[in-house]
């Protein structure tokens, strides 16, 4: 910080100054700048910055009534929104539901939802691209700072749906104790190096050495620790943000491997190590997973999908063309959301 010549320093200050309300001035705000270079990346630290410092824990009320925080991750309307309706409805207490919709593709809210619906300050995003790892952290950040009683933070995108019904997630994510995030980690494999070096031969180091870089899905649940730490980090996100090289392009996935990295070296022990969000890899088109189609919907395609090797069964699965919602909503009561 004092290296940045005054007029820098002023300039920088700016923005924050308009943003930031006067107790957070400083130090903390500026010690954050100095780690960036990037002045459009000012208004999400500010953001972080007081998810950080403002945000706590509500400590005080029993496990039960802890909320789950639905965090939507789109680049379109919400097709699923109706099914998403009828599982959350009668919990509204014991959720809150956030959307980060780019603002470069076309968002319709959906028609008088059950549940409140929170729109995020949002900006463009890209598949295989950090803009992702960003919209993640802002959904965390902002949801953090809502709402004291959120305690398990869960990315999901518009084309997951719900597998079973709120109470046996929220038995799921809440039973464990201490409890712990559902995140895959997958363990090292050679076959990661060309990820690995897709930014350059040498850019991960010192931090990240080749044997803890890990990968894993996008589609997970944080425990608030975890979202709090993932808000806060500055040593690794600096890494992942940095562009692709030109001939890397096939192996830049950054947000399948942030998050992963991240925790495993900060809290592995706090992590499952799988998601509960299943995805079909079987036969891979372009890097995406099977798309379902209507006729692929039935009864047993739910039970099938819920079927899982880790301790819980699946709770959401993805991904699922906008043509599935018809089936999916004549199966929901009597399957999909059905206790048993
Ligand atoms: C979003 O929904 C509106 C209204 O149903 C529709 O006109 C529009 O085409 C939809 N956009 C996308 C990207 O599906
Ligand atoms: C996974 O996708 C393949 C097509 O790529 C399909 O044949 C198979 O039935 C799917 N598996 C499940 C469990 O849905």
């Amino acid at each position: 910080m004092l290296t940045l010549p005054p007029f820098l320093l002023l300039l920088l200050s700016i923005p924050i100054i308009l943003f930031l309300t006067p107790q957070l001035l400083l130090p903390k705000t500026l010690t954050a700048i100095t780690t960036t270079s990037d002045l459009d990346e000012l208004d999400d630290l500010n953001l972080f910055q007081r998810a950080t410092t403002l945000s706590s824990p509500d400590l005080t009320s029993p496990v039960s009534t802890h909320k789950i925080a639905f965090l939507f991750l789109t680049n379109s309307n919400l097709t699923f929104s109706p099914l998403w309706d009828l599982f959350f409805s009668s919990h509204a207490p014991l959720l809150s539901v956030y959307v980060h919709a780019d603002p470069s593709s076309p968002f319709l809210l959906p028609p008088s939802p059950s549940f409140r619906l929170r729109l995020i300050p949002s900006k463009p995003t890209a598949r295989a691209h950090p803009s992702l790892i960003s919209a993640a952290r802002r959904l965390l950040a902002f949801a953090l700072l809502d709402d004291p009683r959120n305690a398990f933070f869960a990315i999901l995108s518009q084309h997951c749906i719900p597998l079973r019904p709120f109470p046996s997630l929220h038995r799921a994510l809440f039973s464990p104790s201490p409890s712990q995030s559902f995140i895959e980690i997958l363990p090292p494999k050679p076959s990661l190096w060309p990820r690995y070096i897709a930014r350059g031969a040498t850019a991960m180091l010192p931090e990240i050495p080749f044997s803890r870089f890990r990968v894993g899905s996008q589609f997970f649940a944080l425990t608030r620790r975890h979202a709090s730490l993932v808000v806060r980090d500055r040593v690794l996100w600096p890494k992942f943000r940095l562009p692709c090289l030109p001939s890397s392009k096939h192996s830049c996935y950054p947000e399948e491997h942030y998050f992963p990295t991240l925790l495993s070296m900060m809290d592995p022990k706090g992590c499952t190590g799988y998601t509960l969000t299943r995805v079909n890899w079987t036969f891979i088109v372009d890097g995406h997973p099977h798309l379902y189609s209507p006729e692929e919907i039935s009864p047993e395609l739910v039970r099938k999908l819920r079927k899982s090797d880790s301790g819980h069964e699946f709770m959401f699965a993805r991904k699922f063309s906008p043509g599935c919602l018809k089936p999916l909503m004549e199966i929901a009561k009597s399957v999909i959301l059905k206790e048993d």
